[in-house]
């Protein structure tokens, strides 16, 4: 595991929901969980490209079981932080995943069209299973597209947070740890 120096983007959050350490000991449960669940399958691992490629780069070496990945990509922000509501396919997948178990992975599950999209874009791939795993679980009071989460590392309240691969305008994702960012960077 990478040690983090001080960085001073922290000063930009109000709190800090995940530590590095909390969310290092999750990674390891999730790949110790997948690594039980997939012994006699064909593993493939498909992160959302940008925000999932820390968590897929911890959760990989996690897994203790021969696999190959790749990613795809999938934009729905902007710069803002509310979703627009529409889904970009940016990137399709270039590993052959017909007949494959697929895992889609990323970082934060929200709205749930990201993933709706990705996992209808997949399904043209022809692999034999496809489940998703998101390092966040975002808690939300209605949600219109619902997609069935196999494995989730937290859950949390519906806040904009950044770091651990999680941006906003493209800064914050090499922080260690996951937090908060204070309302005064956007607004
Ligand atoms: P969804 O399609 O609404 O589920 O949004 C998922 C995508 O929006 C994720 O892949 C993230 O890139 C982004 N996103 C959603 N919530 C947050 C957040 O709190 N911080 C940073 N990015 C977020
Ligand atoms: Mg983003």
């Amino acid at each position: 595991m990478v040690k983090h120096q001080a960085n001073p983007l922290r000063d930009h959050l109000t709190r800090i929901l995940f530590t590095e350490d909390q969310i290092q000991k999750r990674v390891a449960e999730l790949g110790a969980q997948i690594t039980e669940d997939y012994q006699d399958k064909q593993l493939v691992m498909v992160g959302i490209l940008r925000g999932a490629l820390v968590f897929l780069s911890d959760l990989s070496r996690a897994i203790a079981l021969p696999h190959s990945w790749d990613m795809c990509g999938a934009a729905s922000y902007g710069s803002s932080i509310v979703s627009t509501g529409r889904v970009q396919i940016t990137k399709d997948i270039e590993v052959d995943v017909r007949d494959k178990d697929v895992i889609v992975v990323e970082d934060i599950y929200d709205s749930g069209r990201t993933l709706r999209a990705i996992c209808d874009l997949l399904r043209v791939h022809q692999p034999s299973t496809i489940e998703v795993c998101t390092l966040l679980y975002k808690h939300k009071a209605r949600r219109a597209n619902e997609v069935a989460v196999k494995y989730r590392g937290f859950d949390m309240p519906d806040e904009f947070v950044v770091g651990y691969g999680l941006d906003y305008n493209e800064y914050y994702r090499n922080l260690g740890y996951i937090g908060v960012l204070d309302p005064k960077i956007y607004t």
